[in-house]
């Protein structure tokens, strides 16, 4: 079964082809961060915008990439939400479009899901329940027990910022470029991760919280200017990084206290991220669990796990192709704490 996907939740503009949820056949991204950093963060109406330009010329430039016709695609699946409401309207008005004018199925995709799917794209049938996965991302920050294909129990969330949207305020406090979180990222490669001792916010279950953090940033660099110091840019992004990924390993951790699973899993943008890589791996060979971690392009925003996620949900009954109209859902929890 072949999906086209169209993934447009936020600032980037995505389609892909998957074959049986595992297969990439094209893969396009059309990324508007250049036109977003002059900002500092996203700008909504912009995204609309630029989305729309870019669609068309995207989807026809998929088709090309993958070498198939109209003929060769069985069904359409678009983001339908969480995500940024005009952003969402442009991919998901295009997909419904598609799939009436060319009498395909529909299925509309939650994006958190969709991250969730990267690594069953990538690892497929290697992947056994129950899994521990990890959303992180700008705008959540989840830890969730999957039992089977659509089946989620929260264990935990964020109280206030995500972890991606942390470590984009604390870039854009360094005077650093958005999106902060691979800029944190480079920079921390020449930090001390000791330099500062700044606080693992832990709430006492198993939610997180990070804008405590934050703010201990901010005021470590207010009395560094005040002091007249310079900013060592380098060993704060480090230590940052330090906090904000420990804090997420410890939450696994404890949760693993008391639960067993087969395996565990991250995804979402802040999946890129080399130190929490490197340290979950680390603690996963030393326990003897498999860790799945997607291939670094399809940690942030792409339309292939939308795909994947379609195949997914369609094999498991779980989807119904719609051929009726499809409304943006921009607030959509993957999953309701229990
Ligand atoms: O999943 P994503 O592309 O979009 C959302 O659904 O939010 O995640 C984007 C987030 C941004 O906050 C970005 O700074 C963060 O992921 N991010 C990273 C890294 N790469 C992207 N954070 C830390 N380290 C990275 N290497
Ligand atoms: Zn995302």
């Amino acid at each position: 079964m072949n999906i086209l996907s169209i993934e447009s939740s936020c600032d980037e503009t995505a389609v892909a082809i998957v074959r049986n949820g595992t297969e990439i056949l094209a893969h396009e991204i059309r990324s508007q961060i250049e036109d977003h950093r002059l900002y500092g963060g996203v700008v909504p109406e912009l995204a609309s915008r630029q989305h729309l330009e870019a669609i068309q010329p995207l989807i026809q430039s998929t088709l090309q990439a993958a070498h198939l016709s109209w003929d060769d695609i069985d069904a359409i699946a678009a983001t339908q939400g969480p995500g940024l409401s005009g952003a969402l309207v442009v991919g998901l008005t295009t997909a419904q479009t598609l799939a009436w004018l060319l009498d395909k199925p529909l299925v509309g995709i939650n994006h958190l899901e969709g991250h969730i799917y990267a690594n069953f794209l990538a690892f497929g049938q290697e992947i056994a329940f129950p899994l521990l996965v990890m959303l992180v991302s700008g705008g959540h920050t989840q830890l969730i027990e999957m039992k089977n294909h659509g089946e989620y129990v929260l264990v935990g969330e964020t109280r206030d910022d995500a972890v991606g949207e942390a470590f984009d305020k604390v870039a854009r406090l360094l005077g650093l470029p958005y999106p902060g979180g691979p800029e944190i990222d480079k920079m921390a490669q020449q930090g001390n991760p000791f330099a500062f001792d700044f606080p693992m916010s832990l709430p006492r279950d198993d939610d997180f919280s990070f804008s405590g953090l934050k703010t201990a940033v901010l005021y470590t660099l207010q009395d560094l200017e005040k002091s007249g110091k310079p900013i060592p840019v380098a060993d704060v992004c480090a230590s940052f990084q330090r906090a904000a990924i420990g804090s997420l390993l410890s939450k696994i951790k404890r949760y693993l206290k008391h639960h067993k699973v087969s395996a565990l899993s991250i995804t979402g943008g802040v999946s890129a991220n080399r130190y929490l890589r490197e340290e979950l791996a680390d603690f996963a060979k030393k326990h003897q669990l498999k860790v799945f971690m997607p291939p670094l392009n399809l940690c942030t925003d792409n339309a292939a796990m939308i795909a994947a996620c379609a195949f997914y949900r369609l094999q498991a009954g779980l989807a119904q192709p719609q051929q009726e109209a499809l409304s943006v859902r921009p607030r959509w929890p993957v999953v309701i704490k229990a």
